[in-house]
């Protein structure tokens, strides 16, 4: 089984970022358990309700087993017409059983009927307790499962919303979503069920151990003998199926990843007719899981019944025993049978414990992934006096030197001069560094080197929100939410009427094709407007950009895959909308910057020309090449 998930020569497309944290292994489990339980302290007193009504119908289960005992050996007396050995206990619950119902006559048929009637009802009575508590338990415990799991989902989410856009750039969004899916979903199990089984077992255990203890203490003597090899057994099988388990679920994420990999890229599967190697490289992964999930469910499967076969021995021992302790008159048959009862009972908290050892141990790893997410950096805080002044979208980049990663320089001593209202355009070949600058204005990453100032204030100095609602973007990349045509617009400056979004829409030149739509503006667009074209989809992202107010525009590569002649209209009517904006304009069809009052050329992250279309063009330098095509990009 050398092929790991990922691990093997024949890796599928990002094979192996789909495996799982290596092995599972928990960091510190105390922490986390820690930091679990803290999601239910608002539940205190739910809680302490909830444990007195496990203490209640565990008490009431044990209590009608403890009642059997003066009732069979009431029978036995009428039956035999011998007084049973009783404990003091066992007299105590006698005489109650006798006080409902009146001193009764052995010998006397229809009293002894009477007996049983009221015993019945008794029994009824005890048991309607316990169900009752058992409802009312497992209704609060859902109502403290839920809440907290919303709880940590929000915080989760809300905690993704501050996280800096390194952060996504730097993890796969499978990745980040499987931690909102899989491993908040076996937070939630654990929640549910184990830790309501480990506690409820917890009390059954003591409870049956006082019970049998004040039944009969010979018996139980064994087992008590016998409780280290339930112990030992159990948790040494829990451990290696708790390891197959975890790499089941490695397993399993590798599954995942492929399909959903395969999916997403259905289309470049087909183009490059990677069919017939999808299906090999899947059925790969999928046998590597079939494997483990054979050893995870073997040794799970086995626990049952080796804990089921011990427990069988314990029992034979103690009827035995108890026999033998019967035939010397140290017991009566109501205790025999009620012991044999308990000793019963005593295995089965112990097996759903070790039952719920692999859920819990997934639990844990589920929750250190959801806690690594909130534990991560967030976006550096905004300084506390930041500059809410009106901008009017003057913009200076002075001397910035940027990386995305310390060792590798993307930017290198960029400085420019944007006036308000002036049109700056970048071009340059692919990887220059245009979309960088752009992301440097709006903070998605801080500089370290240089200074970037609007209005003459260092950006640093201004809330990012404040920043972002005076730079209206479209970005390199559209994305269009799941909602209507108007709602996507709308997300530009929501205050908007609905008169503005069709201003807007007009601006950008999507006012037609959105008026051919279905349900003009109400039309729903799904999955990023998979249901446009991808000009169509453009045209949106101009039109929300449009929409803002804000004094300092930037277009990155915006019409792109929009002809021409809609590039033109869009042009016509831009300029309006600019006119009195700073924009900074990206773009690689050079027709659309040759109006720009100053056109910045940019090579390897450096400005190599600057200056209008006309004096580059005069230049007969890069951007003369550019233009006229004198020499291919490379
Ligand atoms: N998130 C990122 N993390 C690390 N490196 C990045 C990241 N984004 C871009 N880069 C690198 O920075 C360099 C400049 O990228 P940038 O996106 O600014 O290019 P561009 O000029 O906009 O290119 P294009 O015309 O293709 O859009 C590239 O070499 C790229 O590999
Ligand atoms: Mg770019």
């Amino acid at each position: 089984m050398g092929r790991g998930p990922g691990g093997g020569p024949r890796r599928g497309p990002g094979g192996g970022r789909h495996a799982p944290m290596g092995g599972s292994k928990l960091k510190d489990s105390k922490k986390t358990i820690k930091r679990m339980l803290s999601y239910l302290s608002e539940y205190k007193l739910r809680i302490v309700l909830v444990l007195l009504c496990m203490i209640i119908s565990t008490v009431t289960a044990l209590c009608c087993s403890y009642l059997l005992n003066p009732v069979i050996n009431k029978l036995a007396l009428y039956v035999t017409g011998k007084e049973q050995e009783m404990s003091a206990m066992e007299r105590f619950a006698d005489n109650v059983l006798t006080k409902i119902t009146g001193p009764i006559n052995a010998a006397i048929k229809s009293e002894m009927l009477t007996y049983i009637i009221v015993v019945v009802g008794v029994f009824a009575v005890i048991y309607l307790v316990g169900i009752i508590s058992n409802y009312l338990q497992s209704r609060l415990m859902l109502v403290i499962t839920q809440g907290s799991i919303e709880k940590l989902r929000n915080d989760l989410f809300s905690k993704l919303q501050k996280l800096p856009v390194r952060y996504f750039d730097s993890h796969p969004t499978g990745e980040v979503m499987s931690r909102f899916t899989n491993d908040v979903d076996n937070v939630e199990m654990m929640i549910n069920n184990s830790l309501t089984s480990l506690i409820s077992g917890l009390i059954t255990l003591t409870g049956t151990f006082v019970f049998m203890i004040t039944t009969n203490w010979v018996l139980t003597l064994i087992t008590i003998v016998f409780i280290p090899i339930f112990a030992l057994g159990g948790g040494a099988i829990a451990k290696i199926s708790s390891k197959y388990y975890s790499s089941q679920q490695a397993a399993l994420g590798a599954v995942n990843g492929y399909t959903e990999e395969t999916v997403t890229g259905q289309k470049v599967v087909k183009v490059f007719n990677h069919e017939q190697t999808a299906v090999e490289e899947f059925s790969l992964l999928n046998q590597d899981m079939r494997e483990k999930q054979f050893k995870a469910q073997f040794w799970g499967s086995i626990m049952g019944p080796i804990m089921g076969n011990t427990s069988h021995i314990s029992y034979g021992v103690t009827i035995g025993i108890g026999g033998i302790l019967m035939v010397a008159g140290k017991l009566s048959v109501g205790a025999l049978s009620v012991f044999a009862n308990y000793s019963k009972q005593f295995s089965m908290p112990i097996n759903m414990i070790s039952q719920q050892m692999s859920t819990i141990f997934s639990a844990l790893a589920g929750a250190e992934r959801v806690f690594e997410v909130m534990d991560q950096v967030p976006e550096t805080p905004d300084v506390v006096n930041a500059s809410t002044l009106p901008i009017n979208g003057e913009v200076v980049l002075k001397n910035v030197t940027f990386g995305y990663i310390p060792e590798k320089t993307v930017l290198k001593n960029i400085s420019l001069y944007a006036h308000q209202g002036q049109k700056i355009a970048f071009v340059g070949s692919t990887g220059a560094g245009k979309t960088t600058i752009t992301n440097l204005l709006n903070r998605f990453y801080d500089i370290s080197e240089g200074e970037i100032l609007i209005d003459g204030i260092n950006v640093k100095n201004y809330s990012r929100d404040f920043l972002r609602q005076n730079i209206a973007m479209v970005l390199q990349d559209t994305h269009l939410f799941t909602g209507t045509v108007k709602d996507n617009i709308r997300y530009g400056r929501l205050d908007a009427t609905d008169e503005e979004i069709v201003a807007a829409a007009k601006t950008a030149s999507a006012h037609s094709f959105i008026m051919r739509l279905e349900n003009g503006y109400d039309t729903v667009l799904e999955s990023d407007g998979a249901n446009l074209s991808q000009g169509q989809r453009q045209l949106l992202n101009i039109a929300r950009a449009a929409l803002s107010n804000a004094p300092i525009l930037v277009l990155d590569e915006a019409t792109s895959s929009v002809d021409t002649r809609t590039e033109r209209h869009i042009e016509h009517g831009m300029d309006r909308l600019m006119k009195n904006r700073t924009t900074f304009v990206i773009a690689h069809r050079l027709s659309t910057v040759r109006n720009a009052n100053a056109i910045m050329v940019l090579e390897n992250g450096e400005i190599i020309e600057r200056g209008d279309h006309d004096s580059l063009l005069e230049q007969k330098g890069r951007y003369y090449e550019l233009y006229t095509g004198v020499k291919e990009l490379d």
